[in-house]
């Protein structure tokens, strides 16, 4: 079996399971988004976390916002339908962006921990990361920047 086949049989065998939806995401790349830019923040749609494989339709669990208006981007988790969590990829500790992996984010430099809420959970980072309120309304998410400025 050659990789290219090992992989697709993973992800066949990740959707073949996927009832609910949240093993979809596991198979899914890093969804990268801009945006659409406003005076107080950004908004992005419920949509945009939503995958489609054949008849099946699940949510990444997070996506990044990622326009030229930020110095480092924006992690943006799917807690529930009505509930997402913002968070900026700079690490507390030196500057660092960040790496989103499941529901952490890592820092390449050091090996600082944040959990989705951005709560630091292994140092040397010594604060949380800097989050921005979040406000659902309908199919849009307004992420609130003022607290940027
Ligand atoms: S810069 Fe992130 S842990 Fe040091």
């Amino acid at each position: 079996m050659t990789r290219k086949d090992f992989l697709k049989n993973a992800c066949n065998a990740c959707l073949s399971v996927t009832l609910t939806g949240t093993l979809i995401s596991s198979c899914t790349p890093t969804q990268y988004i801009s945006g659409k830019i406003q005076k107080d923040g950004i908004t992005i749609l419920k949509t945009d976390f939503v995958i489609h494989k054949g008849k099946n339709q699940g949510y990444n669990s997070f996506i990044i916002v990622r326009n030229e208006t930020l110095l480092y981007p924006i992690c943006v988790h799917r807690i529930s339908d009505a509930d997402y969590a913002a968070v900026w990829m700079r690490c507390t500790h030196q500057g660092t962006e960040l790496q989103v992996s499941g529901d952490m984010l890592q820092c390449a430099a050091h090996g600082s921990e944040f959990n989705k809420r951005g709560i630091v959970t292994n140092g040397p980072a010594g604060s949380n990361l800097r989050s921005f309120p979040v406000k659902v309304n309908g199919n849009e998410i307004f992420i609130d920047l003022r607290k940027l400025s």
